[in-house]
């Protein structure tokens, strides 16, 4: 049976909160009972997301803008949760940015902006939060994706910045655990209307192929990712940490359309 209330008196910080994957965790967290703040670069976008997720779930939802790059922004916003809403206890680091682009075109400075938006920028939403944050009792997840494990071309720069979240959040885990302090990595699968699958997979055909490879066949839903984070940060999650939850219908596990290979005949 559902619990609806399970994560009544949380407050969750999203960085990236504003679309995609990110609003989508802010909606179930919401929808769980957290009070939310989503974070994001455009003022206007992150209003609209939070009048989304209040009509979505009828909670508190509020919006601040920061560049996750800025340290000093993003301690800022969290300043301005705990003023708002009390301490944050969930913490999630989504913001991200990703161009495909062989690295022979990417410059250094294009390497770096993704390095700084994605690792340093999970790096410093966690740091400021670890300032004001709930100890004991807090959950930190950060989202991660395949290219942190699996070599993809045209993600020389997601690659190696997702690569480092991956490892970050485990040296985290075992610096904060005795403080009271979860921190853990969300891996989604490639998931249906998001700017991540508009920009990895821009027509009709390449998603087609890219459901073909995928055990369960079918590309995954933003709901799927909530579900995950809300397990995750609620009491069910309490001994997990320092673990990649990979929630990709199976697409790490090898290239399911291979099963369409003729069987060779026996002699
Ligand atoms: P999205 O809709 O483009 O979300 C990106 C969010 O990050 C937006 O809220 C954006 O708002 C914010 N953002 C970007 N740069 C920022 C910065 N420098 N400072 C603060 N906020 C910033 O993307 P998405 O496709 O849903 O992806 C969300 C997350 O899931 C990412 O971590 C991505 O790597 C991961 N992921 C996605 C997929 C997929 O299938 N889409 C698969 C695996 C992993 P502003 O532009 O207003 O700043
Ligand atoms: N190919 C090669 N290089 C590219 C590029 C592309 N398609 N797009 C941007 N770059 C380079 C730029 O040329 C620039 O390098 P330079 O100064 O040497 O020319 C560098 O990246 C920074 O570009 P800029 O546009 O100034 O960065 P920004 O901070 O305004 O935006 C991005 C960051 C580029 C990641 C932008 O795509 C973004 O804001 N993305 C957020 C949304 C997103 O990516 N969602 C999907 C998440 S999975």
């Amino acid at each position: 049976m559902y619990q609806l209330d399970i994560l009544k008196g949380r407050v969750a910080y999203i960085s990236g909160g504003t679309s995609g994957i990110n609003l989508g965790i802010a909606k179930g967290l919401s929808a769980y009972g957290a009070k939310v703040v989503v974070i994001g670069r455009n003022s206007e976008k992150a209003q609209a997301a939070a009048e989304e997720i209040r009509q979505h779930a009828g909670g508190e939802a509020l919006a601040f803008s920061a560049d996750v790059r800025d340290f000093g922004a993003v301690m800022a916003t969290i300043e301005q949760t705990r003023e708002h809403f009390g301490p944050p206890d969930i913490v999630i680091a989504g913001a991200a940015g990703n161009f495909p682009a062989p690295a022979s075109n990417i410059s250094a400075n294009g390497f770096k902006t993704v390095m700084d938006i994605d690792l340093q920028g999970t790096f410093n939403v966690f740091r400021a939060a670890y300032e004001h944050c709930n100890k004991p009792g807090s959950s930190f997840i950060a989202i991660t994706a395949e290219q942190a494990v699996k070599a993809m071309p045209f993600q020389s720069h997601v690659g190696a910045a997702k690569a480092g979240i991956n490892m970050l959040v485990k040296d985290l885990a075992l610096e904060w655990g005795r403080e009271g302090i979860r921190v853990n990595c969300i891996c989604p699968g490639p998931i249906n209307d998001t700017e991540g699958m508009r920009r990895l997979a821009p027509t009709p055909e390449i998603e087609q192929m890219m459901k073909a490879r995928i055990s369960l066949g079918d590309l995954g839903d933003k709901e799927d990712i909530a579900n995950a984070v809300v397990y995750l940060c609620s009491p069910l999650g309490r001994y997990i940490t320092g673990t990649v939850l990979d929630v990709d219908g199976g697409c790490q596990l090898g290239d399911a359309s291979m099963n369409r290979v003729p069987q060779m005949k026996k002699a």
